[in-house]
């Protein structure tokens, strides 16, 4: 079982001023994928506080953290920047693989600044900000994050399976 920690990252619903779609849609999706959602937070673009959040979930022995929002050109989008903050080692083929893969959907996709990296055994990876686009997302890396959670456990795990 995948424990799952949601950030999402947006100025606007951390105040209450627009409904958070993006959030329940990644908790959707894990919930369909058998993973639990054991965190949950709605923070604004804010670098230090994402950053933050990013380490107290890491902390509490989450496996995997989606991040949602603020990976685009606008002035307050930092959610790269507090990641590579907050990890240990990068993890560049998701990032890889999202926005060749999403280039195909929107040529929009290329203007996704998101990466991924581990904290400890922690999982990080950013995703855009709509509930469509964090749907395209997942579905392309989906099924490489259980074998990723097994390596970072210290699991041996076969890299022959698909
Ligand atoms: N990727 C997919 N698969 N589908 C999308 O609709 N939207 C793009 C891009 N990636 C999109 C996508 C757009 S319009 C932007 S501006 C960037 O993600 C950054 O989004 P963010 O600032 O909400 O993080």
């Amino acid at each position: 079982m995948v424990r799952v920690g949601i950030i999402t990252v947006s100025d606007r619903s951390s105040r209450g001023e627009r409904a958070d779609l993006a959030g329940p849609e990644i908790r959707a999706w894990a919930g369909r994928m058998g993973h639990a959602v054991v965190a949950e937070s709605i923070v604004p673009d804010e670098r230090e506080r994402i950053r933050d959040e990013l380490v107290a979930f890491a902390k509490m022995g989450v496996d995997l953290i989606l991040t949602t929002g603020g990976t685009g050109f606008a002035p307050r989008d930092v959610t790269p920047e507090a990641t590579l903050d907050a990890i240990d080692r990068a993890a560049p083929g998701f990032a890889e693989v999202m926005r060749q893969r999403s280039l195909a959907i929107t040529p929009h996709a290329m203007l996704s600044r998101a990466v991924a990296g581990i904290r400890g055994s922690t999982l990080i990876v950013n995703l855009p900000g709509s509930p469509k686009a964090v749907r395209e997302n997942l579905e392309v890396i989906e099924r490489a994050i259980p074998h990723a959670v097994e390596l970072l456990s210290g699991g041996v795990g076969d890299c022959g399976s698909p």
